[in-house]
């Protein structure tokens, strides 16, 4: 069984086909996953802007599926499905996939399968590494979202915290504007930090203790919060740039660097540690993160050495698969298809799908 997947949630069009293996241990693979990146477009406006989001999407989707098809070798008779991301995202953006998707479901006579967005983003860590030992405790971590989620049995994600405030990839990408550095922050804070000093910046931890009043259903205290930590690099950087006669100094390559190295060894350190924390609190037997800042490479070289530390198995997806892919949403796709779960013909998009 091969089926194509469809993602449009954010600022990437994406087609990927992906089919099963046989083999109950790793259950698919990657036939051809095509990203048509639009970050040229949205870095002059320092974000995406949803409006052009969409209209590119329209432009791009049926070159990115052919393409995907092409490159998998298959036709759309080979395909036993489609898959497409439902939500949550931007809904201009959502509606070109889903439409596309169902279109392209009743021409072929295929089934539908929506996605939930972070279904994929978790999935892509059975895609790349096979199934997890479970229970596993996975961290989704992106421009969108930071969540921990309790995989007790395949295709059942039980949240378990969030953040209250902004999501590590947005604290990223907003520092990275604050530093002058462009759109999107996290691969060149990530770049930037290799040349600096982690310990030069004095910036602050939030721990929460307190269930959130929003979801008092959660104990709250494996929570994440980074809005203080990116209002705490603001007041250093006005600090360093005022303190000058006139007030209006330049920082110095170093001086970004140490400051890049410093939020990020913050950021890093508090993500692990929740992770961990719940990964013994819940007796996990592995550790999963996914999501476009588990591409960053001082996480994945601190998961690494931790897991190895707490003996316990830790498990990435590679980096073209970290950030927003339709090869995740596909595999997604397959496992809710096998249990029986497709979409009716008047599927709509969903910008705050709940998982
Ligand atoms: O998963 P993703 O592609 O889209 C969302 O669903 O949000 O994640 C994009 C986010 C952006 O905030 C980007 O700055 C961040 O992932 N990111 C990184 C790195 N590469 C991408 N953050 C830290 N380090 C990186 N190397
Ligand atoms: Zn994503």
């Amino acid at each position: 069984m091969r089926i194509l997947g469809i993602e449009t949630s954010c600022d990437e069009t994406s087609a990927a086909v992906v089919e099963e293996t046989g083999d109950a241990a790793k259950p698919w693979a990657v036939r051809s996953n095509v990203v048509a990146s639009q970050v040229a477009i949205h870095r002059e406006w320092g974000g995406v802007v949803p409006e052009l989001a969409s209209r590119q999407h329209i432009r791009d989707i049926c070159g990115v599926v052919e393409r995907s098809l092409e490159e998998a070798t298959v036709t759309w008779r080979d395909l036993g499905a489609i898959a497409v991301t439902q939500g949550p995202g931007l809904v201009g953006s959502l509606l070109v996939g889903v439409s596309f998707a169902k279109a392209a479901a009743a021409a072929a006579g295929l089934p539908l399968v929506a996605v939930h967005h972070l279904a994929g983003h978790i999935e892509s860590l059975v895609l790349q590494n096979g199934e997890l030992p479970l229970p596993a405790v996975v961290l989704v971590v992106s421009g969108g979202h930071t969540s921990l989620y309790l995989v007790r049995e395949a295709g059942r994600y039980e949240l378990l915290s969030r953040t209250r405030d902004d999501a590590a990839g947005e604290a990223y990408d907003k520092v990275a504007k604050l530093l002058g550095l462009g759109y999107p922050g996290g691969p060149v804070i990530d770049r930037l930090a290799r040349t600096g000093n982690d310990r030069a910046v004095a910036l602050p931890t939030t721990r929460l203790t307190h269930a959130d009043r929003n979801a008092p259903e959660l104990k709250g205290d494996l929570d994440f919060s980074f809005s203080g930590l990116k209002t705490a690099v603001l007041r250093h950087v006005r600090g360093v740039q005022t303190n000058v006669p006139g007030g209006d100094r330049a920082m110095s390559d170093q001086e970004v660097a140490d400051i890049a190295a410093s939020f990020q060894r913050v950021v890093v350190t508090a993500l692990l540690e929740r992770t961990f924390d719940a990964a013994r609190r819940f007796q996990a037997r592995s550790i999963g993160i996914a999501g476009g800042v588990s591409a960053n490479s001082r996480l994945r070289a601190e998961l690494a050495d931790r897991g190895v530390r707490r003996e316990i198995p830790t498990f990435l997806p590679s980096l073209a698969l970290s950030t927003d892919n339709a090869a995740m949403i596909a595999a997604a796709g397959l496992r809710k298809l096998r249990a029986g779960i497709t979409a009716p013909v008047d599927l709509n998009a969903d910008a705050s799908l709940a998982l």
